[in-house]
């Protein structure tokens, strides 16, 4: 395991005892609203200042970008962090939520440590050396179709509400095709799970660089394609679609018809050859996956 990446995990489980700590003292002041909140709050902020402790003390010239705290420092190499990704949850005692921590390399995603504390389990990825749950290499789903699949996704709301049309027309897509929708409020779980292969895909509007820093990675070591809505190039602008390649371009494919022209980001950057071409090696990787048993 790379140094960054045990450093990561060292970090992102002491973030997880705090957050299961202060999960069990929630649970005698469910009535306090407003203290309720600030709680969280509290929460959020203690579990990113312990992780950012712990990787500032090992690495102190490295940059941060985190939640809660915001950007610091100017380095090549800056961590994303998301202290608690799933608050909604949390708040409620809904167990699925957890740590996020990726480490970014000028522009390029490295290393990736996802930490859900409830089942203690670690994803970890590296670029290039794969992903694993814990010591067990990671493989997307081997799903072929859109019909039979199961599929994660988050729902749009505050400044993405304006999405809603949208994104009903796709959901309503995906729910009269696949086997199952789950929403289970944690993105940077919903990616873990898609390089697990416990869900064929997944898609979202309007996320946050912190929510899909590390995912985007773990997918890509699994085997698996991430892409902007319309499969053009994701770069951490929160857009996403990710999954098995297979069932990765069958989403690109049917939320086609429904992007408005805001949303169609690969159309702006990349050449209609370069998106065939994209899709012609996604489908190839899918060939190789295949033959690989
Ligand atoms: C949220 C979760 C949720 C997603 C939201 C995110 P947070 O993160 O990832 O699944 O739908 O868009 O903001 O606020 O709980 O860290
Ligand atoms: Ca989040
Ligand atoms: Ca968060």
């Amino acid at each position: 395991m790379h140094p960054f990446v045990n450093t990561a995990v060292r970090a992102a489980r002491k973030a997880g005892e705090t957050i299961v700590r202060g999960l069990t003292r929630f649970e005698g002041v469910e009535t306090a609203t407003k203290g309720l909140n600030d709680y969280v709050t509290n929460i959020d902020r203690a579990a990113e200042a312990e992780i950012i402790d712990i990787l500032h003390t090992a690495y102190p010239h490295h940059a941060f970008l985190a939640e809660e705290s915001g950007a610091s420092g100017n380095a090549d190499t800056t961590w994303i962090i998301d202290p608690l990704d799933g608050t909604t949850n949390f708040m409620h005692g809904f167990p699925q939520f957890a740590v996020s921590i990726a480490c970014q390399v000028r522009d390029v995603i490295e290393h990736a440590v996802i930490y859900d504390p409830m089942r203690q389990e670690i994803f970890t990825a590296s670029r290039g050396g794969g992903a694993y749950l814990e010591s067990r290499r990671l493989r997307v789903s081997k799903q072929r179709t859109l019909e039979g699949s199961l599929i994660g996704t988050g729902f749009p709301y505050r400044e993405n509400l304006h999405y809603l049309d949208p994104y009903m027309a796709m959901l309503r897509t995906v729910m009269t095709t696949a086997a199952g929708v789950r929403r289970p409020g944690a993105a940077a779980l919903d990616l873990a799970y898609v390089a697990a292969g416990r869900t064929d895909g997944f898609f979202e509007i309007g996320l946050k660089a912190w929510d899909t820093a590390a995912g985007t990675l773990m997918v890509r070591e699994a085997g698996g394609l991430v892409g902007t809505l319309d499969g053009g190039d994701y770069r951490q602008n929160g857009n996403i679609i990710a999954g098995n390649p297979r069932v990765y371009m069958a989403l690109v494919e049917a939320f086609a018809p429904h992007l408005p022209a805001d949303l169609r980001e690969a159309a702006l950057e990349q050449t209609a050859r370069e998106v065939a071409a994209r899709a012609q090696a996604a489908l190839k990787s899918a060939e190789a996956a295949d033959d690989a048993g």
